[in-house]
């Protein structure tokens, strides 16, 4: 199955140029600091730098991932692609892997803002530029009408970095791999109700 299937909404499918012909989907734009690119099948190393270290996953999984969940792990990512031309995005300073931030398709149709960064990484406002680039994708390229965002209860700098990004607390919902009700928010697009038939 190629990434065209994402390509369900009208305003998506607009973006799509062929598919078997090489074109791949979009991807947020470069920032002052970062670019994205997508996962790809050799990047395990990448993956397990960053999903193999426990202080980046403390609060995402009840246990450390091990090999066998990092290579899942990278290969959904790929899927996800593939399937909906989404993902939690590789990023890169320079030639320097820093982390993953991106989207991901949840049941109720929202698509999910998410942020991993390398512990090198973080506290240098790398988060927050990551996540500018990908809301603005989701609602400039993609059409989104509203994001969703969720966190571990413990988890401070992730609900500072959504609040300052403007997201509100909507509810509590549960988080199968921490076992937790965890947080939950909402993102409107900007001037959605202006551009309301
Ligand atoms: C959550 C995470 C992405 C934040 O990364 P970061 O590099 O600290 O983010 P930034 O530097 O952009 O900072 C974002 C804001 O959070 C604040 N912050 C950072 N750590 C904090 C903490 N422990 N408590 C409270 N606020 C904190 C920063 O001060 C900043 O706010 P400011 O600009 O008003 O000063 C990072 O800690 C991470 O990747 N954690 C592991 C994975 C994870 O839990 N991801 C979140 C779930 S998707």
């Amino acid at each position: 199955m190629s990434w065209v299937r994402w390509l369900v909404c009208p305003r998506w499918r607009s973006l799509a140029v062929g598919h078997d012909g090489g074109v791949a989907p979009p991807l947020p734009s470069s920032t002052a600091r970062l670019r994205f690119r997508f996962w790809r099948g050799d990047d395990g190393a990448l993956a397990w730098q960053l999903w193999g270290d426990r202080s980046v996953t403390a609060l995402l999984s009840l246990a450390p991932l091990v090999r066998a969940d990092i290579d899942a792990r990278l290969a959904s990512e790929i899927t996800c692609a593939a399937e909906h031309g989404v993902q939690y995005w590789p990023l890169f300073e320079g030639d320097r892997f820093v982390g993953c931030a991106g989207l991901r398709p949840r049941p109720d149709a929202l698509l999910e803002l998410g942020v991993h960064l390398c512990a090198d990484a973080q506290g240098r406002g790398l988060a927050t530029e990551a996540a500018r680039a990908v809301i603005a994708f989701a609602f400039s390229v993609l059409g989104a009408p509203a994001l969703f965002a969720g966190h571990h209860p413990a988890n401070q700098a992730s609900a500072h970095l959504l609040r300052k990004l403007g997201f509100v607390q909507t509810h509590t919902e549960l988080y199968p791999p921490t076992g937790l009700l965890h947080p939950s928010y909402r993102l409107s697009a900007p001037n959605r109700d202006r551009h309301r038939g």
